[in-house]
């Protein structure tokens, strides 16, 4: 695997694996668990060749918020890349992703607004503009996103559509579902921010996410199951919930019934240093 820091390097190397094949994009912020890992593994069965990028993006942290004490690992990160068969890292370094000057910036209306659009200002501005220069950059066939972040996920499909850069530019944008530990917390990297205490006692998020999706499914009011969820959340040990709603799956708007199109459950709590973010299905009863 090629590590390559410099734009132009890298679009000379993506036009040589494009010779023989089409080309996978996996976005990261590095310090990969199992959960990065398994994009990769799916990005190889849409494409002969796989370039992940590592870039912990500054323009999506706000004051005040982890930038600096972000997990950094490259070495290990490029291991695990290697072993997955990962053909290209691409990891720009802040001055080569933002040079001197830069003054662009991409916000999506509506989608990018509530939830964790409203707790972190600024929040998707920085996640859509970095997403759209990795598309220019690298300009995948494909390009892959974890479920894991579904208002994310919903952003970037959103700027996909706006600005045209699907087919023939990014062919598809695939969602993978949520990789989760055995006790259902969803992986992720600032679960290393949980004391071993802390780590037991988040797994009563997605534990109670479970049960308000399943509720909800059988006929409950949306309003009384996601009170009885925040109550079992902060039973379960967590300080505070930012966020818990049921919301359409594609535009996020909230719903205050089950109707029948796809739902989401999504919810954000704080634990310790950590604010941890999950999702879930609501199935139709
Ligand atoms: P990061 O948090 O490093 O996540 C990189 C990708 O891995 C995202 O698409 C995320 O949804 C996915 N992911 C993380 N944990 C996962 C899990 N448990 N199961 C499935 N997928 C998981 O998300 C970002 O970086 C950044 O915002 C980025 C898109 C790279 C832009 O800077």
């Amino acid at each position: 695997m090629q590590t390559i820091n410099h734009l132009n390097l890298l679009r000379e190397a993506v036009a040589d694996l494009r010779k023989s094949g089409r080309v996978a994009l996996v976005p990261t912020m590095g310090a990969l668990h199992f959960g990065h890992l398994t994009l990769m593994r799916e990005a190889r069965r849409h494409a002969e060749h796989v370039v992940a990028s590592i870039f912990v993006n500054p323009r999506q942290f706000a004051a005040g918020e982890d930038l600096d004490a972000y997990p950094r690992q490259l070495a290990a990160d490029q291991t695990a890349l290697e072993s997955e068969g990962v053909a290209l890292l691409w990891a720009p370094t802040v001055e080569e992703m933002y040079p001197a000057g830069f003054a662009t910036n991409v916000g999506v209306s509506g989608v990018s607004e509530g939830y964790c659009g409203a707790a972190r200002p600024g929040h998707f501005d920085g996640v859509a503009t970095v997403v759209l220069k990795l598309f220019n950059q690298v300009a995948p066939d494909v390009a892959l996103f974890g479920e894991k972040d579904w208002q994310q996920l919903a952003v970037i499909r959103r700027m996909a559509r706006d600005l045209d850069l699907t087919s023939p530019h990014v062919d598809a944008i695939i969602g993978v579902p949520t990789v989760r530990e055995e006790d259902g917390l969803a992986r992720s990297s600032r679960n290393a921010y949980l004391s071993a205490q802390e780590r037991v006692e988040a797994a009563s998020l997605s534990r109670a996410m479970r049960t308000a999706a399943a509720e909800i499914a059988g006929g409950a009011p949306i309003g009384e199951a996601l009170a009885r969820m925040e109550q079992a959340v902060l039973a379960g040990g967590f300080a505070s919930v930012d966020y818990a709603q049921v919301c359409d799956a594609d535009t996020l708007v909230p719903l205050a019934t089950r109707g029948t199109g796809p739902a989401r459950l999504l919810a954000a709590a704080r634990i310790g240093k950590a604010r941890l973010i999950d999702n879930i299905d609501v199935p139709l009863g």
